[in-house]
C-alpha cells in the first residue's frame, strides 16, 4: 500500500507543483490589468459619486430628486470626458449654464458641455484638471523630415488636451485664423504653408501684409504678394478667372468638383493680415477686394481653391461678416475678449465655455481649432522655428525644380 502511495505521490508531485507554478505565475500576470481594472472600477465611481455632489450643489435636480447622470467615461490625460444623461425633467441647457459652479464644486480648471448632436438627453461633458498644454516649450512638427507630403491628405497641425496628434484636412475648405497680436496664427499658418509647399503639385498664392511673414515660402510660390492694394486685386481677378475656367472644364466632364485624381492642382491662397486687405486707404479698392475674395471663399473650394486666411480680429468693422461667415474652418488663438473669441469661432462658442480668451497669454500656439468634428477643440499648435521653416521651404523649393538662384515671384510682381 506504501509502495503504491509513494508511486502515486512521486507522479502526482511534479504535475502539482507545475500546477502551482502555473497558477502563481498566472495571478502574477494577471496582477497588474487587474490593478489597472480595479483603479479605474474606484476612478469611475468616485468620479460618478462626486459628479452627483456637484449637481446637487449646483441646483440640476429634479423634482423628483435625479440628477444628470454619467453613462461612461474616457480618461484623458487632463481629465476626463462623460457622456451624461440629463433625467426626465431637466435639460443640457441647464448643465451648460451651471459650468462654473460644476468646476469649483469639482476642484477643476474647467468644464465643457457639449450637447449630442443627435439627442437632447444626452452631452458630452470635459471634465478638465491640470492644462497639459501650458508647458511653453515649442512642439516639433512630425513632417518636419517629410521629403514629400500631400495636400490631399489631412494636415497635421497640433495636439488635442490628450496631446495626441490632431490633423485637418482642407480640400474643400477653407480656414480662417484669428486671436491677439503674437498669439501664433503665422506660426499655425506656416503649418499649412509648409504641408502645401512640399506638395509639388499644389501652386501656392501667398498675400502677404507684413511682407517678411511669408517670405521664406516665395522660391515655392507661383504668386506672391505684398500689401499694396491694385496688384492684390488683380491676383485675386485672375484666380478667379482660373476659378470660372475649372467650372467650365467640370461642368464638360459632368462633374461637380476637382478630385485627386483629375490631375488638377489644388491651389493654396494665403492671405496673412487680411484685414490689411480690407481696410486699406481707397474704399474702392477695399470693396473690389472684398468681393473677389468673397466669391473666392464661397465657390472656390469645389474647384479645388483653399483659402487660408490670417488676421487679428475680424470683427465686422475690419471684416465684412459676409466673407467672415464663409469660412467653413476656424481658429482662434489667445484673444483679448470673450467677444473676440465668438468673433473668430462664430457666436455663442464663448458661452459654452470655448473662450479663447481664457488661454493664458504665456501659451503661445494655444487655441480652439473648430474643423470637421464641429466642436472647437483646443489645442497647441506644432512650431517651426526660423531654421527649420528655411530648411522645409528649401526642401519643398527643390522638389518643385526651383534652384537657389531662381528670381523669386515677388521681386516678379515688384
Ligand atoms: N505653437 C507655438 N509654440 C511655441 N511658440 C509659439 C507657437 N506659435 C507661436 N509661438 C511664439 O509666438 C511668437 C508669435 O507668433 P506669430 O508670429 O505666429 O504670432 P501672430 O499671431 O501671427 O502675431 P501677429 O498678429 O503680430 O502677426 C512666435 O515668434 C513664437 O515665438
Ligand atoms: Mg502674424
Amino acid at each position: 500500500m506504501s509502495a503504491v502511495a509513494a508511486l502515486v505521490a512521486r507522479r502526482v508531485a511534479p504535475v502539482a507543483a507545475a500546477l502551482a507554478t502555473a497558477v502563481v505565475f498566472l495571478i502574477l500576470a494577471l496582477l497588474p490589468p487587474l490593478r489597472r481594472a480595479l483603479l479605474r472600477w474606484e476612478h469611475v465611481a468616485s468620479t460618478r459619486r462626486r459628479w452627483a455632489r456637484a449637481c446637487r450643489h449646483a441646483g440640476l435636480e429634479t423634482a423628483n430628486a435625479r440628477v444628470p447622470r454619467i453613462v461612461s467615461i474616457r480618461r484623458l490625460v487632463s481629465g476626463d470626458v462623460c457622456r451624461v444623461k440629463v433625467p426626465a425633467g431637466g435639460n443640457v441647457t441647464a448643465l451648460e449654464q451651471s459650468t462654473e459652479t460644476l468646476a469649483a464644486a469639482l476642484g477643476l480648471r474647467e468644464v465643457r458641455v457639449a450637447r449630442d448632436r443627435l439627442c437632447g438627453t444626452y452631452a458630452e461633458v470635459v471634465l478638465a484638471k491640470g492644462d497639459p498644454l501650458a508647458d511653453p516649450t515649442p512642439l516639433d512638427w512630425p513632417d518636419l523630415l517629410a521629403d514629400r507630403l500631400s495636400l490631399w491628405d489631412p494636415v497635421t497641425v497640433g495636439v488635442d488636451e490628450n496631446r495626441e496628434p490632431l490633423t485637418v484636412s482642407m480640400v474643400e475648405r477653407n480656414i480662417l485664423i484669428g486671436g491677439e497680436p503674437g498669439a501664433g496664427k503665422s506660426a499655425a499658418a506656416s503649418l499649412l504653408l509648409a504641408t502645401a509647399a512640399l506638395d509639388p503639385s499644389v501652386k501656392l498664392w501667398l498675400f502677404d501684409g507684413k511682407l517678411v511673414e511669408l517670405a521664406v515660402w516665395q522660391r515655392c510660390a507661383e504668386r506672391v504678394l505684398d500689401f499694396h492694394a491694385e496688384p492684390a486685386i488683380t491676383a485675386l481677378e485672375e484666380l478667379q478667372a482660373e476659378m470660372n475656367v475649372r467650372y467650365r472644364t467640370l461642368l464638360t466632364a459632368d462633374r461637380r468638383k476637382v478630385e485627386s485624381s483629375d490631375g488638377l492642382p489644388l491651389y493654396l491662397v494665403a492671405i496673412d493680415e487680411l484685414a490689411l486687405y480690407l481696410n486699406g486707404e481707397d474704399r474702392k479698392q477695399d470693396r473690389r477686394f472684398a468681393n473677389l475674395l468673397r466669391d473666392l471663399v464661397s465657390r472656390g473650394r469645389a474647384a479645388g481653391i483653399i483659402v487660408v486666411g490670417a488676421t487679428q480680429k475680424p470683427a465686422a468693422d475690419v471684416m465684412p461678416s459676409a466673407i467672415r461667415d464663409l469660412f467653413g474652418f476656424r481658429w482662434a488663438m489667445r484673444c483679448s475678449t470673450r467677444d473676440a473669441s465668438d468673433t473668430i469661432l462664430g457666436a455663442g462658442w464663448a458661452s459654452l465655455d470655448y473662450n479663447a480668451a481664457t488661454i493664458d497669454p504665456a501659451c503661445r500656439g494655444v487655441g480652439l481649432l473648430l474643423a470637421e468634428g464641429g466642436v472647437p477643440v483646443r489645442c497647441k499648435s506644432y512650431y517651426l522655428s526660423d531654421d527649420q521653416l528655411r530648411a522645409v521651404a528649401q526642401r519643398a523649393a527643390r522638389l518643385r525644380g526651383r534652384r537657389a538662384d531662381d528670381e523669386s515671384p515677388a521681386l516678379a510682381v515688384a
